[in-house]
């Protein structure tokens, strides 16, 4: 079985999709290891550290020469992909909705594709979540990121001259991103308050020591959809929701907005009004803003200010912290393949449950259910 680590090629991409550690793992499990030349270097990882860990390191065409099983961060072009024969794994996060063409395009070339993020999220999945290992550190991220844009400091200070006011921050959308959002402007001393669709959140807001801001009293507000997620919500629901954020937003100095539904563009949660009642200095930053924003104005891969209010919209914020980003997301595909691993033909075999999940394309066409709906 020769596994091949690709050298991302999506602009601005700095993560890897193994490290040294998953190579020796990966050898132990009997797989020969095959890495790009520079694959790591984004990520801090020199390819001596690799071939340290038994990897051969090449060139792209004497890596995929061969290779059974490529894996990526992003999906590789199916173009780039000389020398992998049809009936090959291309296993990587491959935007199945935002990149179909490139979808059908290993479809074309007979790869069984399988997309990391279409993992399900069940118990024994957790390990190989490649969603939750990334968002984790983009809600961390983003609180750095508005703490760096930010003029003023986070926690409040007493001084010889006078007091300095704690920050209060506000999280909006309390998934795997926001409680790491919540529990990071803590650490910094900011006041923080956070909100969510989701009734079960009120409580691991709580427990994180902020104050949760809910629509109360608008029926069929419960917002769990399928698998955990949101779903979309009702027009009567998103109002109330709006007229409960308009107060408390004015109020705000820093914002971080996570919101998503899967498949689905992001919801918008803040207005331009609503950005214009911020006081000057205040800096939102919009987790979404490459799944369509959740905040009226931001813009993807640019900080932009609107009455002097800064809104961040940095594309790929996973990639912003690629070492840990890159280990993460590395042990997900170790703990997805390994589990898989059957010891005596030597590769793995996937069971329906999470098979069928995650695999896009097979034998020349597309086979994905939420792909074909
Ligand atoms: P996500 O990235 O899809 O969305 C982020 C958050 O935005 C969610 O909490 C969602 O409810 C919220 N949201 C959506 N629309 C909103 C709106 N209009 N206003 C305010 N908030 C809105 O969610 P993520 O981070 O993937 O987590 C979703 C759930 O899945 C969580 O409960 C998490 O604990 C659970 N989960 C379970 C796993 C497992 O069992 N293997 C693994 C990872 C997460």
């Amino acid at each position: 079985m020769k596994i091949a680590v690709l050298k991302e090629q999506a602009d601005g991409e700095r993560r890897v999709a193994a490290t040294p550690e998953t190579v020796k793992k990966f050898i132990a499990l009997g797989a020969t290891l095959a890495v790009e030349a520079g694959a790591g270097e984004t990520a801090s990882i020199a390819d001596a550290a690799y071939a340290d860990a038994g990897a051969s390191v090449a060139d792209r065409a004497a890596v995929l020469a061969g290779a059974d099983i490529v894996l990526g961060v992003q999906g590789p072009d199916p173009e780039s992909l000389a020398g992998v024969a049809p009936g090959a794994w291309i296993v990587a996060s491959l935007n199945p909705f935002g990149e179909r063409a490139r979808v059908d395009g290993y479809a074309a070339a007979g790869y069984e594709a399988l997309a990391m993020e279409f993992m399900p999220r069940i118990t024994r999945a957790q390990s190989m979540d490649i969603l939750s290992s990334q968002s984790n550190l983009s809600g961390y991220k983003a609180v750095l990121d508005a703490a760096a844009e930010y003029g003023r400091a986070f926690p409040m200070m007493m001084t010889a001259a006078g007091t300095v006011s704690a920050a209060k921050a506000f999280v909006m959308g309390v998934g795997v991103a926001g409680l790491q959002a919540i529990a990071t402007a803590r650490r910094l001393g900011a006041q923080v308050s956070a909100t969510d669709v989701r009734s079960a959140t009120k409580e691991q807001i709580q427990s994180l020591g902020a104050k949760p801001i809910f629509v109360e009293n608008v029926a069929g507000i419960e917002g769990e959809g399928s698998g955990g997620y949101a779903g979309e919500m009702s027009p009567e629901y998103q109002k109330a929701q709006a007229e409960l954020v308009t107060a408390h937003i004015a109020k705000q100095d820093i914002v971080i907005t996570t919101a998503l539904i899967p498949g689905r563009p992001a919801p918008r949660l803040i207005s331009a009004a609503q950005v214009a009642s911020m006081r000057p200095g205040s800096v939102i930053v919009d987790l979404a803003v490459e799944q369509g924003g959740n905040v009226e104005g931001a813009v993807a891969g640019e900080v932009v200010m609107v009455n002097g209010v800064k809104i961040v919209g940095h594309r790929n914020v996973p990639s912003r912290l690629a070492a840990d980003t890159s280990a993460l997301f590395s042990r997900n595909l170790f703990n997805f393949l390994s589990a898989f691993w059957d010891k005596e033909t030597g590769k793995p075999v996937l069971d329906a449950e999470i098979g069928d999940a995650i695999r896009l394309t097979k034998d020349g066409k597309v086979v994905n259910a939420r792909l074909l709906a």
